[in-house]
């Protein structure tokens, strides 16, 4: 990428409307067969393989959107840029007109396996990441903020126990609260629910729009479910299949909220929605299939 591109997607980020909180221009990752000084030094070589191609995506303040996509697709990859937790190979990430430099309080991120510190309680893992956000907070704060969150989930008579004494939702209702005290602008989910059986999923969904409805952040979430995606979002963003994955379509749900499954499913629109996503995901599995077999 030259200089000049690299500043004419850098601009057309910052001439966004202020509605816009996460623009992505041009975003392509790149996984490296070399280590990364080598790569860094003779550029990229026939087998490094392109994850992501030419991502534009504007995300408003205070939707809820979802990424649905064949697995390996590159939804993780893409969740995890934002999350700043990898760099893009090319193009541009900026929250709020800043680019993107690496992690910051301003996104929570709530991981498929729950990432719960083992040894901690349920209120010792939450209060960790309330003092490492804020330190100078008084601990009574600290600790009145932990209470709210534990509430917020339905957890507060587990606050003593560990991560093992917990069943998989409870854990994951953890990770939730942990994420949301920290106060982010922008709550990142990856998978979360995928792990779960399907009648604690749906609970759970219930809990996320419910804790949605109150809150209102911009929520970033990938799902392999069409119907948690029609449940949850405003917004649900396609991917095509990798390599080289990008953004087929972005659908808007157009579904009154608060919402609940049972009026979301007698919407007018849910059907031709919901077919839709599935062609989709049909079409771009079946392709992944037949690629794997031409291989
Ligand atoms: N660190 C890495 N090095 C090399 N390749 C990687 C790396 N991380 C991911 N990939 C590849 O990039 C592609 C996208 O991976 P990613 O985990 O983002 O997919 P995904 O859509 O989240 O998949 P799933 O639905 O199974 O979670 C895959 O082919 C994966 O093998
Ligand atoms: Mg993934």
């Amino acid at each position: 990428m030259t200089q000049s591109t690299a500043q004419t997607e850098y601009l057309t980020c910052l001439e966004t409307p202020d509605s816009v909180q996460m623009c992505l221009r041009n975003v392509s990752k790149v996984f490296s067969s070399k280590p990364g000084l080598i790569a860094s030094i003779f550029g990229s070589s026939k087998s490094d393989f392109v994850a992501l191609e030419n991502i534009n995506l504007d995300i408003e303040h205070n939707t809820f959107v979802t990424i649905i996509g064949p697995s390996g697709c590159g939804k993780s990859t893409l969740l995890n840029i934002i999350a700043g937790l990898s760099f893009p190979s090319e193009g541009s990430i900026m929250m709020n007109k800043e680019p993107i430099r690496g992690p910051g309080p301003d996104r929570g991120m709530v991981f498929q396996n729950y990432a719960l510190m083992p040894w901690m309680t349920v209120h010792e893992n939450i209060r960790f990441a309330v003092e490492t956000v804020f330190p100078k907070m008084s601990v009574k704060q600290q600790n009145r903020i932990v209470k709210e969150h534990l509430l917020l989930v339905g957890l507060e008579g587990a606050a003593k126990k560990h991560p093992h004494e917990l069943s998989g939702g409870m854990r994951q209702r953890v990770g939730i609260a942990r994420a949301l005290a920290i106060n982010p602008q922008v709550l990142l989910m990856d998978e979360p629910f995928g792990a779960l059986d399907a009648l604690t999923r749906g609970f759970l969904q219930d809990e996320i729009e419910r804790i949605w409805e109150e809150h209102r952040k911009t929520v970033i979430m990938i799902t392999h479910s069409i119907d948690e995606a029609l449940l949850l979002s405003d917004k649900i963003v396609m991917m095509t299949k990798g390599p080289a994955a990008g953004i087929a379509q972005i659908l808007d749900v157009p579904f009154p909220r608060p919402r609940n499954r049972l009026e979301v499913e007698k919407h007018p629109d849910y059907l031709p929605l919901k077919v839709a996503m599935e062609e989709h995901l049909f079409r771009e599995t079946r392709a992944v299939e037949e690629a794997r077999v031409n291989n």
